[in-house]
């Protein structure tokens, strides 16, 4: 990361990671507030957090299944980690999670890139299906150009080939996209990769030793308009 004003240059697209990026991932505990309680921050975190990790483990393993099914495994994991067994909540849980919201300033942020004449896309981890739930909940799919899964590769982030996903159905090369993820660590595979990338830092997180290194770091989307006026 550079200390001083920073210059995207170039850019023929923003490529935007999706969970935690674009869609608040603590959203569909905390509608289920009312029955987790004091548990409702940790259910999130271990969710999260196994999600993750069953991802780049399958990745491993040579054993991809889609992110529904990773998300569904992880959440059991958490559940009974934190003995929660109330009816229905898994499957509500489920279903929220499929209507994640948009972070606030999210909406605004597309529209402006549109308005600016700005190529716009998702690259997630998500499967098709989750990943359009997820955009028409927002009501975000009309300022998006393009939603990529990683279905079409099977295999998860941060492995080349689902950065290099990006390249191919864009037909933009590496060096001209500017790929922005929460995710210090796909912020990191994707700076790897090739592409510009801004780190969108939401959760104040300590940054990441390994290879590849972003070339901004903001706290939400909103200061990302300025980056690319240069
Ligand atoms: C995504 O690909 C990593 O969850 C993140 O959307």
């Amino acid at each position: 990361m550079t200390g001083g004003p920073v210059e995207l240059r170039d850019i023929g697209a923003c490529v935007f990671d999706a969970y935690g990026t674009l869609f608040d991932i603590g959203a569909a505990a905390a509608k289920c507030h009312d029955i987790l309680g004091d548990k409702t921050d940790a259910l999130t975190d271990i969710w999260r957090s196994k999600q993750l990790t069953y991802t780049w483990l399958r990745s491993l393993m040579g054993d991809y299944v889609g992110f529904n099914q990773v998300t569904a495994d992880a959440l059991d994991f958490a559940l009974e980690t934190l003995a929660i067994d109330e009816a229905g909540l898994r499957d509500k849980l489920l279903v929220l999670y499929d209507e994640l919201d948009a972070y606030p300033e999210v909406p605004g942020v597309l529209r402006d890139l549109k308005a600016a004449g700005r190529y716009t896309a998702i690259l997630s981890n998500g499967v098709p299906g989750m990943l359009q739930s997820a955009v028409a909940h927002a009501g975000i799919g009309d300022d998006l150009d393009a939603v990529l899964s990683v279905e079409a590769v099977g295999i998860y982030k941060p492995h080349p080939s689902v950065y290099q996903l990006a390249v191919e159905e864009l037909g933009v090369a590496p060096e001209r996209i500017c790929f922005l993820s929460s995710n210090a660590w796909d912020a990191a595979g994707a700076a790897h990769f090739g592409f510009q990338v801004v780190w969108v830092n939401r959760f104040g997180q300590k940054p990441e030793r390994l290879p590849g290194k972003p070339m901004a770091e903001i706290t939400n989307l909103a200061e990302l308009l300025p980056l690319l006026s240069a």
